[in-house]
């Protein structure tokens, strides 16, 4: 049964056997004038983008290839929080789907379980209100051989529905993106808090200017990563990427 008031939030669903990217096709379609709400699912992508310029594995009828145009009321937006919400999302998605234990999130968005990566999440401006969040979701990715990867097909030892499961991590950002937008962050810190990999652990922080070692302190209701630095100061990171210490 579809809950009150969500009826209306699907705005538009396209879904292609291959594209280039879901994320330049809805980024494209923003400029356009598409609608909050509109959503691109594909089989496969061409040219599917990861984080930092990586290229997102996308091969053909293996995987979830998600992106949802999302269009926040107030221009600019502080959107710095999102891609947290949106991880945490991603997690409370799979826990539907029958996953209770073992998944990860790995400041600011990796979704791992086992320290393997298990879904990305790429979140891209589509101009000054609008934003496009892209979610790669691994169903099956024996055919890459990469071991630091793991799928949902390997987890739960059967065969998994992509149609189910998109239509619940549809669903769940359909819900949860009004509460981001009312709300922010602050709802979703103790979600995150359940599935966090990193905390009180010894890590190095690699931002562009500097190597920065300590321990992870959770984040701050801006989403930042707080680092116990090697002086003694909790210092928050908005960027950079992250790595635990042996
Ligand atoms: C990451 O590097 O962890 C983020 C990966 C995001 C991949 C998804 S798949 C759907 C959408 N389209 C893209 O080209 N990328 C995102």
């Amino acid at each position: 049964m579809v809950e009150p008031g969500k009826e209306q939030l699907l705005a538009r669903l396209d879904i292609f056997d291959s594209i280039d990217s879901t994320n330049t096709y809805l980024l494209a379609q923003g400029k356009l004038g598409a609608v909050s709400g509109t959503v691109c699912l594909a089989e496969q992508q061409t040219q599917g983008r990861g984080r930092l310029g990586r290229v997102w594995y996308s091969p053909c009828g293996a995987n979830i290839y998600c992106s949802l145009l999302w269009r926040f009321s107030s221009v600019s937006h502080d959107i710095s929080g999102l891609s947290i919400a949106v991880a945490t999302i991603v997690a409370n998605t799979l826990r539907q789907y029958g996953i209770l234990a073992g998944i990860q999130l790995k400041w600011p968005n990796d979704v791992l379980f086992a320290h393997r990566k298990l879904a990305g999440i790429l979140l891209e401006r589509s101009d000054q209100s609008g934003v496009v969040i892209g979610i790669g979701l691994n169903i099956d990715v024996s055919s890459a051989g990469e071991k630091s990867w793991i799928d949902l097909s390997e987890i739960m030892g059967r065969v998994v529905s992509r149609n189910y499961l998109v239509g619940l991590l549809i669903n769940e950002l359909l819900e949860k993106l009004p509460i981001y937008e009312k709300q922010g962050l602050p709802p979703f810190i103790s979600e995150w808090q359940k599935y966090d990999v990193l905390f009180d652990k010894p890590i190095s922080v690699h931002t562009p200017q500097e190597v920065i070692l300590g321990t992870m302190r959770g984040i701050t209701e801006k989403g930042e990563l707080l680092l116990l630095n090697e002086k003694g100061f909790l210092q928050p990171f908005c960027y950079g990427e992250v790595s635990v210490r042996s």
